[in-house]
């Protein structure tokens, strides 16, 4: 079959490093918010107003197959597409706020777990192993190299810390659109193969869980995604640029710099 993966030209290139810094800059901003007792609604409407009138972007998500929020705040259990609402955030809780910003046409789309206060310590390594995992996934991405290889290396690291690997969700192809081709699956072994190519934009957004990598839709709201279990979930996201001699994360923020690092040369 015919791949319908774009590659990106560098105007198209240059615009969603744009587009990826504001998202990021989403996430940096909210961060002194997110503490006990505030609403997630308030958290929501904050990345609403900085998103519109400070960076004169939009949001992707609200609108997006009738999506009715700015951004998704899953907390605890909820494992992705937590609708912001009343619910006020408590100590010891994990949260991941997701952001996905359209700037001059093109998306950049990120996300991070934020810990509320003191949490446990089984909680904590979630936490750490997901980035950890993401990490690992994106120093794997280069030209020449399998997709496959995102899924191998993020089962590898869950299975070493007993943390499951979601499967009814997955990264994208970004761009123009929101969600383009590739899908980029986290889980391993599986059977989507393609060999990377410089100027292909995508996001690698792995989702881990304490229990069972099983979920579940509400289907009241018809979007929040739970853990089967209701054990934890956390989750960690880029988008990422296949460069001549690795990748480019596109959504780096500035406190990972030392540790991750903007531009990757693949091992
Ligand atoms: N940002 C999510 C992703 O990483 C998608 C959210 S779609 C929404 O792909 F409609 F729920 F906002
Ligand atoms: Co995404
Ligand atoms: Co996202």
């Amino acid at each position: 079959m015919m791949s319908k993966v774009i590659i990106k030209n560098s105007a198209q290139i240059e615009k969603m490093r744009i587009a990826g810094k504001i998202a990021a800059e989403v996430i940096e901003m909210i961060a002194p918010y997110v503490k006990a007792g505030v609403t997630t609604q308030e958290l929501d409407d904050i990345m609403l107003k900085f998103i519109e009138e400070d960076r004169h972007a939009i949001s992707a998500c609200l609108g997006y197959h009738g999506y009715p929020k700015c951004t998704c705040i899953s907390v605890n259990e909820v494992v992705c597409h937590g609708i912001p609402g009343n619910h006020k955030l408590h100590n010891g809780d994990i949260v991941n706020i997701d952001v996905t910003v359209i700037k001059d046409g093109m998306h950049g789309d990120t996300s991070k777990m934020f810990i509320v206060g003191q949490t446990s310590p089984r909680n904590h390594q979630l936490v750490k192993v997901t980035q950890e995992a993401l990490y690992a996934a994106i120093r794997a991405m280069g030209p020449n190299r399998n997709l496959v290889e995102a899924g191998r290396v993020i089962q590898q690291i869950a299975n070493a810390n007993n943390f499951s690997v979601v499967r009814d969700y997955c990264g994208h192809g970004i761009g123009e659109g929101f969600h383009e081709e590739p899908q980029v699956v986290h889980y391993y072994p599986n059977p989507y193969s393609l060999i990377l190519k410089p100027g292909m934009t995508f996001t690698i957004e792995p989702m881990l869980n304490a229990g069972t990598w099983k979920v579940k839709i509400n289907h009241k709201d018809g979007w929040t995604v739970t853990t089967a279990d209701k054990q934890p979930s956390a989750q960690f996201e880029h988008t990422i640029l296949i460069t001549e001699t690795g990748c480019e994360v596109l959504t780096l923020r500035a406190e990972e710099e030392e540790t991750l690092g903007r531009y990757i040369t693949c091992k």
